[in-house]
């Protein structure tokens, strides 16, 4: 057959921390096949997290090609999506790394960090960026690696190394390298740019001694970034769309008018409001960030993160021993009646917002003869919870800001019902869940689909969004207090300067 008459579907890469997606999808936003490959992580040193960028780049063509050889109809388009923050610096003649990727949980330059603070650097990072200085971010990462691997900081300046986040370098890899480019969301997580004035910072590159030639252009979320190379796929596909994960999941989620919120559990959790045409001032343990570009005009959100959610249920597995698959934790949480005081912090690489507190560590607490695995299983699901009421708390702290309504779940997590329940409970909230958990990789279809004509407008993909299901909270006053009360205990505990 020609295929004349079937419309065109969208690819979609979801490169996260954990695990490679790639996923197609209908003009309707219907996802017609998924591939998955989970990624190696490498943990050389305490809070030291690294992965193989040609793991990476043979995960997202090999979950691509698999999906694609589905497609009964012509592939208008790909887009992209990726863990935020992780540096990648490759060889441009070769397009060889120079390092393996330092991943956004990576602590090494909380040292350097701390010295830039003590320097008074924090409120120019803070006005320009709307981050804060802390190892989460890719800016001092960058360094450390011009700094380490020998010859480096010369040949950066000559021109001959590139950087990038994920997105740039999978954007570089599909294309040949004819294209080093990011998009801006990605490039407001690097404390280089400016997000007022939508560009690389002078200031900011010195402070944090990065060379300008190591840098990618900054594109719209939605746009031509450059076209497959050919013999990647069987034909050669553009590229029209890309955005950090969590701003791709805040598209999927539909939440495109000032005041929606969306929560996505991963490896880590992030909620995002969406606070419309103009950045919120910064406010205090939350980012200011860049929710999309789209035709040169960027929207903004306020961002909570935190940096283990399914992290902690992945230790369950992996580090523990104790579950075999996550979907184990819910069965679990349910078969004990409470959590007995038992109270996980899973600070494994310090804690994220509120509290930004790089040195805290993980810990158990509140252990009696009588707790069993199925209360540690609970803890893990609780503390996600805890986690997502404290950021809760401090963006609905935001003073003008409308306090959402429900709050929109997504992610790998958000498929735990037992997790969700207890998420409505602890926010005292409803919680609702999409009828498509795969919100990463369907915002970035959207994007794509945007710029190349499958998708008018946001109108339209707003109102495809409904959801599957809804919690509605059922504590008492005084049992939920309780529960917090703990958590704030435990959470003490994991400081890192606690007693
Ligand atoms: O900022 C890090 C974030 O983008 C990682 O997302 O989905 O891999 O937890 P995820």
């Amino acid at each position: 057959s020609s295929g004349k008459s079937a419309s065109p579907v969208l690819l979609a890469i979801d490169q996260g921390t954990t695990s490679t997606r790639s996923l197609l999808f209908d003009v309707k936003g219907r996802r017609i096949a998924a591939a998955q490959r989970e990624l190696a992580q490498y943990y050389p040193r305490d809070g030291w997290v690294e992965q193989e960028l040609e793991d990476i780049w043979r995960d997202a063509l090999g979950a691509a090609r698999e999906v694609m050889s589905q497609a009964a109809a012509p592939v208008a388009a790909l887009g992209i999506a990726n863990q935020r923050e992780t540096v990648a610096i490759w060889d441009r003649a070769t397009g060889t790394p120079i390092h393996r990727a330092i991943v956004w949980q990576d602590r090494r330059t909380a040292a350097d960090c701390e010295a830039l603070r003590a320097g008074g650097a924090e409120d120019l990072v803070r006005s320009r960026t709307g981050l804060l200085l802390d190892p989460y971010f890719s800016a001092t990462k960058i360094a450390w690696i011009l700094d380490h691997v020998p010859g480096a900081r010369q040949r950066a300046e000559r021109g001959e190394l590139a950087f990038g986040t994920i997105d740039a370098f999978l954007l570089w890899r599909l294309t040949g390298g004819a294209t080093h480019a990011t998009d801006a969301t990605n490039a407001s997580r690097t404390l280089l740019f400016d997000i007022h004035r939508q560009r690389w910072d002078e200031d900011l590159l010195d402070l944090f001694r990065v060379p300008a030639a190591l840098l990618p252009g900054v594109c719209d979320s939605s746009g031509l970034f450059g076209v497959t190379a050919k013999g990647l796929f069987p034909v050669q596909i553009p590229i029209t769309g890309m955005a950090g994960d969590q701003q791709a999941a805040l598209i999927g989620q539909a939440c495109f008018t000032p005041g929606l919120v969306k929560s996505t559990y991963g490896t880590g959790c992030f909620a995002l409001l969406n606070t419309g045409h103009e950045p919120a001032p910064p406010r205090k343990g939350l980012l200011t960030t860049v929710a999309y570009r789209i035709d040169g005009v960027p929207a903004y959100a306020v961002e909570g993160a935190i940096f283990a959610a399914g992290a902690a249920v992945k230790w369950l597995r992996d580090g523990l021993g104790l579950i075999k698959n996550a979907a184990d934790t819910a069965r679990m949480a349910a078969s004990v009646e409470t959590n007995l005081g038992v109270y996980m912090v899973p600070a494994f690489v310090g804690l994220g917002a509120p509290h930004w507190d790089p040195a805290a560590r993980g810990l158990i607490c509140g252990l009696t003869l009588d707790a069993t695995g199925a209360h540690i299983a609970r803890a893990a699901l609780e503390s996600v919870a805890y986690q997502t009421l404290d950021l809760m708390e401090a963006i609905t702290a935001c003073g003008p800001l409308s306090g959402p309504q429900a709050l929109r779940v997504d992610g790998g997590m958000a498929s735990n019902d037992w997790f969700c329940q207890f998420l409505a409970d602890i926010l005292d909230a409803p919680v609702e869940r999409p009828a498509m958990l795969e919100t990463t990789a369907l915002g970035a279809a959207y994007l794509a689909g945007m710029s190349s004509g499958v998708f008018s407008d946001f109108k339209t993909i707003g109102a495809a969004w409904s959801a599957n299901r809804r919690f509605e909270p059922q504590f008492t006053p005084k049992s939920r207090a309780a529960l917090i009360e703990g958590w704030r205990r435990a959470v003490r505990r994991a400081a890192g300067d606690a007693p």
